[in-house]
């Protein structure tokens, strides 16, 4: 039996360290923007390469509030990808803007740049680059891209903390990148979590209005915000793990790199491609494979973890069914119809990969 992911190997090696810091938050009692939230902000801050790092509720809020904080509503287009998770394009729609889909690179399953400078129009304001499984998306051309036509920035980094390109982090680029701490993420805390992370100083008190209530001090709004706060005890975890997070991605690029290896021997399978420009984190690990019922049937039958990220893409879900009618996006339709995820944690052992790997080699040969 081996999960998709396994948190409790990390939380075995920090039991003593996050026992210790909620009973010293239980005792001070400072449980909304206490102090851990404010130290975990400035440590991932300075991980991160970024001025500012604001917690919020989920990354889903990270999103949405990085959107309000841009000024992005009604009539504005916005470019993103059709392979990632829902909420990228729910924070698009809780804003009033529209989500316009552009197709992938079937290799690295990120966003095509080509195809985004063809979508953009006279109303498109903002493209949201999601950095997919934790591959980086080639940020430093983006950004020649986006400021070319002038387009606000915001990197959906849910998947991708710690991953680099251009030898900066993903969330230092743009106006804004958009952090989840859901527990099986890269960082995850023990609950729902999220950051935004900004360079500009102006954009940093915004948010932290804008998750307070619109309020900058207690009792006094000056517009309409939200309740997304980090919690307090999240913020606990979610420092004692950060100090580990090198680590982390290191164990979980050997599992990838161990996988990859064998597949690239195994007939209609197809690794996933590093773009040689950034490093990915492989928050997921998802292979191509036009075998891929055999192979979740027999790891199944192993009790071996296995999923389909994503099985529909964005733009053919019944909830935009209507808005995308007609639209074809041959990539990303083709890599959803083949591919497929495997187990991946930092501490997964070579003996548990390539216990996988044994039975998929018996799925596709026989
Ligand atoms: C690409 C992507 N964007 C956004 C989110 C939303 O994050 P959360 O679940 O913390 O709201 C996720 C999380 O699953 C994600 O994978």
């Amino acid at each position: 039996m081996i999960p998709m992911v396994d948190l409790k190997g990390q939380y075995q090696t920090l039991k003593a360290e996050i026992e210790a810091g909620m009973a010293e938050a239980m005792e001070n009692t400072a449980f909304i923007l206490g102090p851990n939230v404010r130290a975990f902000e400035q440590e991932a801050a300075a991980y991160l390469g970024v001025k500012h790092a604001v917690g919020c509720a989920s990354g889903t809020d990270a999103l949405h509030l990085a959107l309000v904080a841009a000024g992005i509503g009604p009539g504005d287009e916005v470019i993103t990808t059709p392979f990632t998770f829902i909420a990228t394009a729910e924070a698009i729609k809780y804003v009033g803007a529209t989500p316009v889909f552009v197709d992938i690179d079937p290799a690295t399953y990120n966003i095509d740049l080509t195809l985004a400078a063809a979508a953009i129009t006279d109303k498109t304001r903002a493209i949201i680059p999601v950095h997919i499984f934790g591959q980086p998306v080639d940020m430093p051309n983006l950004m020649t891209l986006a400021n070319e036509h002038d387009l606000i920035v915001v990197e959906d980094c849910a998947q991708s903390f710690g991953a680099s390109v251009g030898g900066r982090m993903t969330s230092s680029y743009g106006f804004a990148g958009a952090h989840s701490f859901f527990p099986s993420k890269n960082l995850g805390c023990y609950g729902d979590g999220g950051m935004i992370t900004t360079n500009d100083d102006q954009v940093a008190k915004h948010l932290q209005v804008l998750r307070n209530h619109g309020s900058w001090e207690r009792y006094y709004h000056s517009e309409i915000g939200f309740n997304s706060r980090l919690d307090e005890l999240q913020a606990i975890i979610l420092r004692a793990k950060l100090k580990h997070i090198e680590e982390y991605n290191a164990g979980r690029r050997r599992v990838a790199h161990r996988y990859s290896t064998a597949l690239a021997e195994l007939p209609g399978c197809i690794p996933p491609a590093e773009d040689g420009v950034g490093v990915h984190v492989y928050h997921q690990y998802c292979f191509r494979t036009d075998k891929r019922d055999a192979i979740m049937a027999a790891l199944q039958a192993e009790k071996i973890g296995c999923a389909i990220y994503y099985p529909v893409p964005l733009h053919q879900q019944e909830v935009f069914k209507a808005e995308c009618a007609g639209l074809s996006l041959p990539h990303t339709e083709a890599v959803a119809a083949d591919i497929m995820a495997l187990p991946i944690f930092p501490e997964m052992t070579d003996a548990q990969v390539d216990e996988v790997l044994a039975v998929i080699r018996k799925a596709v040969l026989g």
